[in-house]
């Protein structure tokens, strides 16, 4: 993009980053007006982890989308959509932590070894932690670019056991986390696509 756009490049980051704000603040919303319904711990820890798994599946977007505009703003704003989807993994986690355990630690430890779908959430959320701890430019350089890379790739895997820690929790109706993992594969499946693929595809759409 030119210094031109540069101004506005600016502002749609922000409008970005106040719409990726947009779920906590209807979290808040909900909570203070009684949205929560009957049973708002619960309420909280699905709504947060729905928003956990939305991110990740932003995040695994931008590579397809910027490969297919090839508008390399996009691709600027994967750093800040990872750190999101880690931001509501952490609301998640404490959610679970905080509101259902009352933080009694031996009963989360209890849980982590006898469900595994939170041993799922758990390694799921290890992974998304060494991520955003790894995720500054400071540690591309320590770490080096092509190792940095392949340790980042960890965010499918994270994608995956998320999509498979709410198939295995849920209790009835599997159709919303089955929708998820086949919306996590298709993202995943669009990596294998050639660039070319995607340079014809957005010449013919130009055209
Ligand atoms: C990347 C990490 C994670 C993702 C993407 C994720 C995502 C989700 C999703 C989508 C749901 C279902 C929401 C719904 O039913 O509408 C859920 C439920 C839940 N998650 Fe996670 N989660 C993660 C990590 C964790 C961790 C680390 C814990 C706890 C240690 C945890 C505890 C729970 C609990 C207790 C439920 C509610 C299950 C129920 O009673 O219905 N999650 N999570």
């Amino acid at each position: 993009m030119s210094r031109r756009l540069e101004p506005f490049r600016y502002v749609l980051s922000c409008a970005l980053f106040l719409a990726a704000l947009a779920p906590a603040a209807g979290l808040v919303w909900l909570a203070t007006t009684g949205g929560l319904g009957a049973e708002p711990i619960k309420a909280t820890i699905h709504y947060t982890g729905n928003w956990t798994l939305r991110f990740l599946m932003i995040v695994l977007a931008i590579t397809p989308l910027y490969r297919m505009t090839e508008v390399d703003w996009i691709m600027r704003q994967r750093r800040m959509m990872g750190l999101f989807a880690y931001f509501y993994a952490v609301l998640h986690m404490l959610s679970y932590l905080g509101l259902d355990q009352f933080f009694d630690w031996p009963l989360v430890g209890e849980d982590v070894v006898k469900r595994p779908f939170i041993t799922i959430g758990m390694v799921a959320f290890f992974i998304l932690t060494l991520l955003a701890l790894t995720s500054s430019r400071s540690a591309v350089r320590r770490i080096g670019a092509r190792r940095w890379q392949a340790l980042h790739r960890l965010v499918y895997g994270a994608a995956l056991l998320g999509g498979l820690h709410f198939l295995i929790g849920v209790k009835a109706d599997v159709t919303e986390p089955v929708t998820y993992l086949a919306l996590i594969a298709a993202l995943l499946a669009l990596r294998l696509v050639p660039a070319h693929r995607f340079r014809a595809l957005r010449r013919r759409l130009a055209a």
